[in-house]
């Protein structure tokens, strides 16, 4: 079964931490005093390797190396501390298209619930627990590292299931349970599925705590990428432009009024611009009409097989036939979809899927994530986009990503023209 929106109008999902934001009009209000590069570079004063979240003692080494330049006082105050509010948690709980998946995923196959000890990683306000616990689980670990837990735990007792659900909090590294467990759930994906590298704890509790026959939910994920058309270019280099025209009166009247010549910050502040307007990704809620090619999928991660190493960095070769003529591809749009399938030997009786595509009837919290090409490729129905793609973790922090594509149009001719390179962060 495939969820359908359900036209409710749903407010995206808020940055873990607001102080680095994603692209929200409240942040980019408030442009320049709250640049993301600089605020992260203040908080990485410290590198302590012995206090990230996974260690070779946890049994979670993949992910403390993913998380080797963050100690976990940076990340909560980065990360996790968002998630401690209830605004924040409610966000999510009303997203139709999500809650309606994982709902129908557990109600819909309770041969995987009834009598079994299930995981919740990062339960937040409990909802998944509580749904597990309702469809016949014997135990419910529900494991939530802020303090959300005291919330979940209200939630649990008001509805009646505490003596199913055991609400844990601490870190999914740290925790130990009584027993193994035979599923998995967890609401893990970020920004275009990977941003926050929540997967990365996903994958240590499966390591280390769910039997070699045991359920995750979901199962799958895979993560696609469509040329789009959309004035958005054009308008945020125009909006670059007006910044350079505000800085250069700045520098004529600084100097005119108190004798210092600023010129010489011209370049570093135009970088600056630059890499806010055109090299940091967007959100939005597209419309199907606006893509202009056929997606492609970029990858397809098997949750109950997948590694740190196999996510840390994706890279992909896509080709992308245009279907639309006298257009341009302003940007590329990424989403993904999750899919609660089961396992081989125990698949599920119907399977869900959960997408986060443009879709004409509304969208999901996550949005797609805008990829902005500068300047646009002109293009024409029979052309073809060879796109050469890769995703790669932050220098700065590993839950945040870079991305490169590079783009060569193939005419309907045959005629290749040269490479172009898009470099973009998703932060
Ligand atoms: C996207 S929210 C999902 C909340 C809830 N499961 C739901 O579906 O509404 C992810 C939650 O996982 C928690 N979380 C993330 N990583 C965690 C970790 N390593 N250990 C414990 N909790 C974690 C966050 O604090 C957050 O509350």
């Amino acid at each position: 079964m495939r969820v359908r929106s359900n036209g409710h109008q749903l407010r995206r999902r808020e940055s873990p931490s607001l102080e680095f934001g994603r692209t929200s009009p409240a942040f980019i209000d408030s442009f320049p005093f709250t640049s993301p590069a600089l605020v992260w570079n203040s908080f990485l004063v410290q590198f302590d390797t012995s206090t990230a979240m996974g260690t070779k003692e946890n049994g979670c080494a993949g992910s403390a190396q993913a998380s080797a330049q963050v100690d976990k006082g940076v990340d909560f105050a980065n990360y996790f501390c968002t998630y401690g509010y209830l605004y924040h948690q409610k966000e999510m709980l009303s997203d139709r298209l999500r809650m309606d998946a994982y709902f129908h995923a557990v109600s819909r196959n309770k041969h995987h619930f009834r009598g079994k000890a299930v995981l919740d990683v990062g339960t937040g306000s409990g909802i998944l627990a509580i749904w597990c616990a309702q469809a016949g689980a014997r135990k419910v670990y529900a494991v939530e590292a802020t303090k959300m837990a005291d919330h979940a735990r209200d939630l649990v007792n008001q509805n009646g299931v505490q003596d199913v659900v055991q609400v844990f909090q601490g870190s999914m590294e740290d925790v130990t349970l009584p027993e193994k467990v035979d599923v998995i759930i967890s609401e893990w994906m970020g920004y275009f599925l990977l941003r926050e590298s929540m997967f990365d704890s996903v994958i240590c509790a499966r390591d280390r705590w769910l039997k070699p026959d045991g359920v995750m939910y979901p199962s799958h994920a895979r993560m696609w990428l469509a040329p789009i058309r959309s004035g958005i270019t054009d308008q945020k280099m125009e909006d670059l432009n007006c910044a350079m025209n505000d800085w250069h009166s700045f520098v004529d009247e600084t100097e005119a009024h108190y004798g210092v010549n600023m010129s010489v910050l011209t370049k570093a502040y135009r970088e600056e611009h630059e890499k806010y307007y055109l090299k940091t990704s967007l959100w939005c809620n597209l419309d199907p009409n606006q893509i202009i090619g056929s997606p492609a999928m970029i990858k397809e991660i098997n949750c109950l097989q997948a590694t740190v190493d196999e996510i840390r960095t994706i890279t992909a070769q896509l080709m992308l036939p245009i279907n639309a003529d006298r257009s341009r591809i302003s940007a590329y749009a990424g989403w993904f979809d999750v899919q609660f399938k089961g396992s081989e030997q125990n698949p599920a009786k119907d399977e869900v899927e959960l997408t986060t595509g443009p879709d004409a009837d509304g969208g999901t919290h996550w949005g797609q994530q805008v990829f902005l090409v500068n300047p646009p490729i002109r293009v024409n129905e029979g052309d073809k986009v060879l796109v050469s793609f890769q995703m790669s973790r932050a220098k700065q922090y590993h839950r945040l990503m870079d991305i490169e594509l590079i783009s060569e149009l193939e005419l309907s001719s045959g005629k290749r023209l040269p490479p172009i390179t898009t470099r973009v962060s998703i932060e």
